[in-house]
């Protein structure tokens, strides 16, 4: 993998270090505590004023406008006894005025670069208005689509999710942190967070190290790589000792084996908890966990303040220990120079977003599509006469804008953009129902008759914005409420239906797919959702998105991922003592990887550049792919590995790498993809990182599920 390390900063680092001696040495514990301590901004009062003049804040975050964030540092900066300036941090996803897509459905574009770009646009937007530090990316593995969060991450896999931290990382911080539209990244939620037992928000989690290391560590570590600035401490449990506690993770893992020198935050009220995981017997104690555990910064509750002295004076922790916990933070401040007035925003009422960045969401919302099914119904003619849009996801842009959105600024909804495409008289609009919780079936005869009505219909469907996202775990992955009932409905309208699902996470709707004549996956698309919908089905674009996430056939199913062991009983279908179900296939519904195009790609001639090679090297894999189809498009080409036999058990399937194409109809392209025996390395059992020699399979395909099979070997 690619990964660009990013200059911290323009200022020397010695004298930075420098700085902030003689600022430690002159600091009250106070003040130090005061550092270590964040707080919501909400609205900056006289009492607020007061305590940033006394250096109570280390950092705010969240509300406050431009003009108070402005009067603030200003307060910090020439009021406070030692002038060192706040640092205002905020949830900045999927961009702040305009509103890219969730980053589950940016994954599925499996393009860094855009995916980089989103995140320079929201640098740029953020840095405006002031905000100096984004809780972003969100880097959590997960393999359980109950859990609502998986809308916010990039999907299941470690690689993919590495490449696209390393791409936010370097849109976030540009090629310097203390550049006027640069803002520090902070990689969430420092770890494990997304194998919350049963998909449940916050639950608990059991993750052995060589996974961790392998799979749940992989992406925070290249946001690392790529310079990222701070991490945030997660809220779960992991094998016994909470995230926002953990001295394995967060000090030998993060400081002494990657060698991190930023700082941590944890998650909103995580040091506070300690207490309910069981783990700190009172605030004081929860206090002294997180910050021996490398924990610089509280997040909301207010333990380190209110207890920090008392374990100084009782000798339970060093003033050292304190100093360095601040020191990371100054460090930071610096970096991103705070100290050296940097840029304040401009007090200005709201930004709109700019003709360029809503271009840039319309990209990643077309790349992010996902043509599940087509049974040669997309692309829609544009010579169809009249179309009937049918669903509230098609004029709903609080929802398309998805969980994270800060608004719904220059939103254009599909039924927007149908109308402005093919003009209002050919688009007829019925809702069908009122939202996913509505239990009257009224509005389903008027969804009926536009039906009847038009040439084709368009159903739009799925979860609204409100279903997934922090705290919205389903133990059902179904359509929610009445909605497979509409689509059964609009379909004995006999007309050809296609389905447009927008949701936050994989859902299962088989018997919905099955009525239709084609599914296109929408995810929460963000502002130019709608345009980018209408151009995919109006065959203006083609669709080329691909899954970074398995889709169930059914919720009984999860976990199901595509990296998983071959156990000793393989499922097979005719053979009943293997692990399987006895009600549903093993498979899932789609296989990570998977997508389809208007055109056809056909892979041949894959192979290897020699038949085996030596421990330390290198080996080149290859294949010929080709557009067979009649339209131009993209194809997001996959390089998957798997080992046969070695100290211990590895997946059926590894990604190792992968490229998006674009060919011309007729047009062929030789992809190769270079393995060093290194990216083979897995975690033995006694936790050393090693390549065994033996047998290897690799496949150079268009998903997990298929492509024709390498063989080659690694050998001492
Ligand atoms: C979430 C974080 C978020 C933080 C601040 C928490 O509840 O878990 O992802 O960054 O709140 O809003």
């Amino acid at each position: 993998m690619v990964c660009l390390t990013i200059a911290a900063t323009a200022a020397a680092p010695a004298e930075i270090e420098r700085k902030i001696d003689a600022l430690l040495a002159r600091m009250t514990l106070e003040e130090k505590l005061g550092q270590m301590s964040q707080a919501g901004f909400g609205r900056l009062t006289d009492q607020r004023r007061a305590e940033i003049r006394k250096g109570r804040w280390g950092s705010l975050y969240g509300g406050g406008t431009p003009a108070e964030k402005a009067e603030a540092q200003q307060i910090a900066l020439k009021e406070s006894r030692l002038g060192i300036p706040l640092i205002y941090g905020q949830d900045v996803i999927h961009g702040l005025q305009t509103t890219f897509p969730i980053p589950l459905g940016q994954a599925a574009s499996w393009d860094p670069e855009l995916v980089r770009q989103s995140a320079r646009i929201a640098a740029r937007e953020a840095s405006a208005a002031g905000i100096h530090w984004t809780f972003s990316p969100m880097v959590d593995i997960a393999r359980d689509p109950r859990w609502g969060r998986v809308a916010e991450g990039y999907g299941e896999d470690p690689y993919v999710a590495a490449a696209m931290a390393a791409a936010m990382v370097r849109g976030y911080q540009g090629e310097t942190l203390d550049a006027a539209d640069s803002i520090a990244a902070c990689a969430k939620h420092y770890v494990g967070y997304g194998a919350a037992e049963g998909g449940r928000d916050y639950n608990t989690t059991w993750i052995p190290e060589n996974l961790l290391r392998e799979v749940y560590l992989k992406p925070f570590r290249a946001a690392k790589d790529a310079g990222i600035a701070t991490y945030m401490s997660a809220f779960n449990n992991i094998n016994g000792v909470p995230a926002s506690g953990n001295e394995f993770t967060l000090r030998q893992v993060l400081r002494d084996e990657w060698k991190f020198d930023g700082f941590v935050v944890s998650d909103y009220t995580a040091v506070h908890e300690l207490i309910a995981h069981g783990y700190a017997a009172d605030a004081k104690d929860a206090a002294f966990k997180a910050i021996r555990a490398g924990v610089n910064m509280e997040m909301v509750s207010t333990d380190y303040w209110d207890n920090g002295k008392a374990l100084v004076d009782a000798k339970q922790l060093d003033v050292k220990t304190i100093d360095e916990a601040v020191r990371e933070i100054l460090r930071i401040k610096f970096r991103l120079g705070l100290f050296d007035g940097r840029t304040q925003p401009v007090p200005s009422g709201a930004q709109a977003p700019s003709a360029e960045a809503l271009a840039a969401a319309n990209k990643l919302a077309a790349e992010s599509l996902v043509l599940l099914k087509n049974d040669g119904a997309l692309p829609m003619a544009k010579s169809v006469g009249k179309v009937a849009i049918v669903g509230f996801l098609a004029d709903s842009p609080r929802d398309q804008s998805g969980t994270w959105a800060n608004g719904s600024a220059g939103t254009v909804t599909p039924l927007a953009a149908f109308r402005q495409a093919l003009g209002e008289s050919r688009v007829l609009y019925a809702r069908g129902l009122r939202n996913g919780s509505d239990t009257s079936r009224d509005g389903f005869a008027a969804a009926v008759e536009a039906a009847r009505a038009a040439d084709v219909v368009l159903l739009f469907l799925g979860e609204e914005a409100s279903l997934s996202g922090e705290a919205s775990s389903r133990a059902f992955l179904n359509l929610p409420g009445l909605q497979e009932d509409l689509a059964a409905e609009v379909a004995k309208a006999g007309k050809p239906c296609v389905a447009v699902i927008l949701a936050g996470r994989p859902t299962t709707f088989h018997d919905v797919a099955d009525k239709m004549k084609a599914v296109l996956y929408a995810w929460h698309p963000g502002a130019m959702g709608g345009p980018a919908i209408a151009s995919a089905i109006l065959g203006d674009a083609v669709p080329s998105g691909k899954l970074t996430i398995t889709f169930p056939r059914t919720v009984g199913q999860v976990p199901i991922y595509y990296n998983h062991l071959n156990t000793g009983r393989p499922p097979a279908a005719q053979e009943k003592f293997t692990s399987k179900y006895l009600d549903v296939s093993f498979t899932p519904e789609y296989p990570f990887g998977y997508g389809l195009s208007y055109s056809k790609f056909e892979y041949s001639a894959t192979k290897a550049s020699a038949p085996q090679v030596k421990v330390g090297g290198k080996l080149t894999f290859s294949a010929d792919v080709a557009n067979v189809g009649a339209v131009e498009a993209d194809e997001v080409v996959q390089f998957y590995t798997r080992q046969l036999a070695g100290s211990v058990a590895r997946p059926v399937r590894e990604l190792k790498g992968f490229q998006r194409l674009h060919l011309k109809p007729g047009e062929k392209r030789a992809v190769t993809f270079t393995l060093s025996t290194d990216d083979l390395a897995s975690y033995n059992p006694q936790m050393k990182l090693a390549t065994d020699p033996g047998a290897f399979e690799a496949w150079i395909a268009p998903d997990s599920a298929s492509g024709e099979k390498i063989e080659f070997a690694v050998v001492r």
